[in-house]
């Protein structure tokens, strides 16, 4: 079948730069480049726990202009996943300049080495939260980009600096917009998304601290090797200077999370609602139809993802995974999950 993402094997494509690729979304694009023979060229300032003889890993920060220049002149990469970033919105709400210079500062020197170094391609790895407070659902590239956290801000200048920089340079660059993301290999203590955060408490034994109300409050979550594949299917034939949602199309409330995750622990949950914290109260479901026309399609269930994630768990750490040590912050006035930390 035309268009099937099954066929992806990046063959225009030698030499791979993925920025990012310790961390979670960047490990598992990583192990995938790995298995399509890519020789990669990793960037991270952390040390990657993947090890490959195919993988070149170059510490470094992308903050730092003149030395990813000099990377970048000196490999030559044809293609790059832009994955590094600060992915802790809380923390955006708390030290915006931190999150301000590694996303937006940090991109923008991926970008301009990247034009010099005359890359074939660039696949940003932008956000849903660009859209802020869903008002339409589900959720296209179309929607009105309104972020509410500075996170969402920064990755929607990004966006803007990407298409400009496509119309001025000739950069060829397109971006993915990834819903909520879950799986294994997450920083466990770091995570702000639901699946990890709810599944760790449960196996520890403890309550799971919904933030607003179970029944209203929805997601869009995307298992980990769903997003990997969208961002290949547009190294491969996205159209340039254009953003593209990844998401599984299914719009999940945090009660059905919590039953996916008993069904997988085998024990029942106690839920500590945490109502009267509204600002995480609404509705995110993508519309995924921009991508599926590319050949897309969403290959693990929350069922199944969440069988895995919990595995996972299990395996790296029994009954006792860590449990999340960063706060949701919705404004610097009200703090969810962690608020008597
Ligand atoms: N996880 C999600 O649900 C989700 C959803 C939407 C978008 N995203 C985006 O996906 C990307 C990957 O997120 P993740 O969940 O894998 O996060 P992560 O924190 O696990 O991975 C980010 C990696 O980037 C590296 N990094 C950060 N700043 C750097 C810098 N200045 N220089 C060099 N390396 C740096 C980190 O060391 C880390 O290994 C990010 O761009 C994030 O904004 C994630």
């Amino acid at each position: 079948m035309k268009n099937d993402d099954r066929e992806i094997m990046l063959g225009k494509y030698e030499t791979i730069l993925v920025t990012g690729g310790s961390g979670f979304i960047g490990g598992h694009l990583v192990d995938k480049l790995i298995t399509l023979n890519k020789k990669i060229i990793l960037i991270d300032r952390v040390e990657p726990t993947i090890k490959s003889n195919q993988v070149n890993w170059i510490k470094e920060d992308i903050r730092k202009k003149v030395r990813i220049h000099d990377i970048m002149m000196k490999h030559k990469p044809n293609l790059i996943f832009h994955v590094a970033a600060n992915a802790n919105g809380s923390l955006s709400v708390t030290q915006p300049e931190v999150d301000f210079s590694n996303n937006v500062i940090g991109s923008t020197n991926i970008f301009y080495a990247a034009r010099d170094a005359k890359v074939k391609r660039i696949v940003n790895v932008s956000s849903a939260s660009v859209y802020g407070i869903p008002q339409i659902f589900p959720i296209s590239e179309e929607h009105p980009r309104d972020p509410f956290v500075p996170y969402g801000a920064g990755k929607r200048a990004v966006e803007i600096l990407a298409t400009a920089y496509y119309h001025t340079w000739g950069l060829p660059i397109v971006s993915i917009r990834p819903f909520c993301v879950y799986g294994p290999g997450e920083n466990m203590k770091a995570t702000l998304v639901e699946p990890s955060r709810y599944a760790s408490w449960h196996i520890n034994n403890g309550k799971i601290p919904v933030i607003g109300d179970p029944d209203r409050k929805t997601r869009d979550f995307v298992y980990v090797d769903d997003v990997v594949r969208g961002m290949l299917i547009l190294a491969e034939r996205g159209k340039l200077g254009e953003q593209y949602n990844v998401g599984s199309g299914t719009e999940t409330t945090m009660r059905q999370l919590v039953e996916a995750i008993d069904k997988a622990t085998g024990k029942t949950a106690t839920i500590e609602a945490n109502r009267e914290i509204t600002e995480d109260t609404y509705r995110l479901v993508g519309d995924i139809e921009k991508l599926k026309s590319l050949g897309y399609r969403p290959q693990t269930s929350l069922e199944d993802g969440i069988q895995k994630l919990v595995q996972s768990f299990r395996k790296m750490y029994g009954d006792k995974p860590p449990l999340p040590n960063v706060p949701t912050i919705f404004n610097s006035a009200q703090i969810g999950e962690m608020r008597n930390k």
